[in-house]
């Protein structure tokens, strides 16, 4: 099972900064997890659009230029990163969930992408496009995505979460874990889907996940699920 390190280690560091991927990486973590919007030609990684919970900056990210927000404190010193840097810093030692905030976008995250995958193969299908935002699936439907996958994030279980990923071609069904089932991860897994599951902190949950054979978790705590994991198996 995949350890999949939510915003980095977001319980161990400042949610989707450089020292939070760090720390996950370090844990060794199989993925990890980012949010990212752009903002003045760039794009940046930060979860919502307000600064006021994860910075010492007030209000709507886009009411900054690229420079202003750059000089924010995410916490302990750290930046909001660009997710050049990102990539950068993780240099295919782990693969990426890059979970796309925004519409309208897309096209400038996939010219980065390649640059990425065509200096390193390694990460070939390494590189997981996602959303919560049904336009940005759409778009990602329709683009040639030249080695890297979509992970179908569902929010909730209105549209049926394996129609939905089987239907954009997708890589992984990325689902909390409030709505995993045995039912679920057996269709799946019948449709050649993997199954992610979201955010799971409290080893009991870690158990359950482990039981249904769940490809993979998001966790703020990669360390302590890897040795809870390490322990079962
Ligand atoms: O992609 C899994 C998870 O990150 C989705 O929710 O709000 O943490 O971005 P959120
Ligand atoms: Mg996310």
């Amino acid at each position: 099972m995949w350890v999949i390190g939510h915003r980095g280690a977001a319980g161990t560091a400042p949610e989707n900064t450089l020292l939070s991927i760090t720390n996950a990486l370090n844990c060794g973590v199989d993925w990890i997890e980012i949010d990212v919007r752009m903002i003045d030609n760039s794009i940046i990684v930060v979860h919502e659009e307000s600064l006021d919970r994860t910075t010492n900056g007030s209000r709507s990210a886009y009411g900054y230029g690229l420079a202003k927000l750059r000089t924010l404190d995410s916490g302990n010193g750290e930046k909001i990163p660009l997710l050049t840097e990102v990539l950068s810093l993780i240099d295919a030692k782990a693969g990426i969930n890059i979970e796309i905030k925004q519409h309208g976008f897309i096209q400038e995250i996939l010219k980065l992408a390649r640059v990425f995958t065509k200096h390193q193969p390694d990460w070939r299908n390494r590189i997981m496009f996602s959303s919560f935002i049904p336009e940005v699936m759409s778009d990602l439907k329709e683009l040639d995505l030249s080695g890297c996958v979509v992970g179908s994030l569902s929010k909730d279980t209105a549209e049926d979460p394996i129609r939905l990923a089987t239907d954009l071609g997708a890589y992984s069904v990325n689902i909390s874990f409030e709505h995993l089932s045995e039912s679920l991860v057996e269709g799946a897994h019948k449709n050649g889907l993997k199954v992610l599951v979201y955010t799971v902190n409290d080893p009991v949950a870690i158990e359950r996940c482990i039981e249904l054979s769940v490809d993979g978790i998001f966790t703020d705590f990669p360390e302590r699920t890897i040795a809870t994991y390490r322990a079962r198996s």
